[in-house]
């Protein structure tokens, strides 16, 4: 460990902790894509960047960058990064950690940018959660060139569209892809990330290594029956959506588990919601992820089946609509050979390799570049929650690991 390591770890905390308050739920962390807090955040990363001796822009997709030169101005450049967006009530370490340790690593390696063989960028994406629009990774999806021009009227719970909120964010859509990024023009991506799950605990290590991450698909579900009076609709004239939707969500409980995938119903919604009628209506959010895309998809069929079978026997319509489907990726060799040799300089000379259950940025990266993931431990595998929770020895760790990541990527290119 660097003598200046627990300072960092202890900077990088305090800084999460700053950043959780940029908020717009007074009760918890919510940070959404294209909103104020958004832009508070890039503010607040731009000006951290800036200390550490990075030269900062927001791009079109309103990802925050910074840059410091290599050996000579204009190298291509390795990028460290991850999201600063978070899901509703969420922890303040998932995306943020991986964002705050790259400007440590970058604060430790400005005094000798001009010996590396690329130029070290660093990156804030704004979107990875999909919390705001119900479609995720846009921001990365931006830089690697495959942004979806259908996304720009994409609503959010209020109507407001992609193109409104980007406009009013002070970005200009005819522009959005200026975000891209080109391959000749960069080396790889690292990305750092709370594990988000109990693995590494289990394990009693404070690093691993990501071998491939899994690619999610989501769905907004609708159940339709007919609403009735509660009281006066006799059992054999009910087409009540709620219980149809119920036998919906233990289907996608027991086919995850029977088929090894994970799926997951994480909104629902009866209408029109008296308690003295019969929903006539649900609404609900499907999620399902596998290690590989062909189970992934095998679930979401069986799935599909299963819950066309049970709304059909009650008189219900159901209707599936997709509104997010990302490819899984494995990490790439060699800058994972990086990574591993990272985490040795920490001490653990065979670090856990484990696919990631959870999506990220580098998933969209990997269109343009080799990406790899460092994973911090993470109490009990909590995510996505406000008691998500780390220690300051692991994170400490994680920018140790990261920074000799990137010597490592430097030395093999020397
Ligand atoms: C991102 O956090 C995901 O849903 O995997
Ligand atoms: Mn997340
Ligand atoms: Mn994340």
């Amino acid at each position: 460990m660097s003598p200046e390591t627990p300072a960092d770890a202890r900077r990088v905390l305090d800084r999460c902790d700053e950043l959780a308050a940029v908020s717009s739920s007074a009760t918890g962390v919510e940070r959404v894509h294209l909103s104020p807090e958004h832009a508070r955040a890039n503010a607040i990363a731009a000006d951290w960047m800036a200390q550490a001796g990075l030269r900062t822009w927001c791009d079109q997709a309103g990802n925050q960058w910074g840059r410091l030169e290599g050996r000579e101005p204009g190298l291509p450049a390795l990028v460290l990064g991850s999201h600063l967006d978070t899901v509703t009530d969420a922890g303040r370490y998932d995306g943020i950690l991986g964002v705050l340790s790259a400007i440590e690593v970058a604060r430790r390696l400005a005094p000798r940018a001009g010996e590396l063989p690329f130029a070290l960028e660093l990156v804030a994406f704004s979107d990875e959660e999909g919390t705001r629009f119900s479609t995720a990774l846009t921001g990365s999806s931006a830089v690697a060139g495959t942004w979806h021009e259908d996304w720009w009227e994409r609503t959010d719970r209020d109507g407001v569209t992609v193109r409104q909120a980007a406009e009013a964010f002070g970005l200009d859509p005819s522009r959005i892809g200026e975000a891209a990024r080109e391959p000749q023009d960069l080396v790889g991506y690292l990305e750092l990330h709370i594990e988000q799950g109990p693995q590494l605990e289990a394990a009693g290590r404070a690093l691993g290594v990501v071998a491939s991450i899994a690619g999610a698909r989501r769905f907004t579900g609708r159940v339709v029956g007919e609403a009735r009076h509660a009281g006066g609709t006799p059992y054999p004239k009910r087409r009540d959506a709620l219980v149809g939707a119920g036998e919906v969500v233990l289907a996608v409980e027991r086919l995850a588990v029977e088929l090894d995938g994970i799926a997951t119903v994480g909104r629902l919604q009866a209408f029109p919601g008296g308690v003295n009628v019969v929903p006539g209506l649900v609404e609900f959010s499907l999620d399902v992820r596998a290690e590989h895309d062909a189970d992934r998809d095998a679930l979401v069929e069986a799935i599909t089946a299963h819950a066309r079978a049970a709304c059909a026997r009650r008189g219900l319509g159901l209707e599936l609509t997709e509104t997010h489907r990302a490819a899984g990726v494995y990490c790439d060799a060699e800058l994972t050979a990086s990574v591993v040799a990272g985490i040795a300089a920490t001490g653990d000379h065979d670090p856990l390799r484990t696919w990631s259950r959870a999506g990220h940025d580098a998933m969209a990266i990997a269109a343009i570049t080799p990406v790899a993931m460092v994973f911090v431990r993470c109490e009990d595998g909590i995510s996505h929650a406000p008691t998500e929770a780390v220690t300051l020895p692991d994170v400490a760790a994680g920018i140790d690991a990261l920074e000799a990541a990137v010597l490592d990527v430097a030395a093999r290119r020397s």
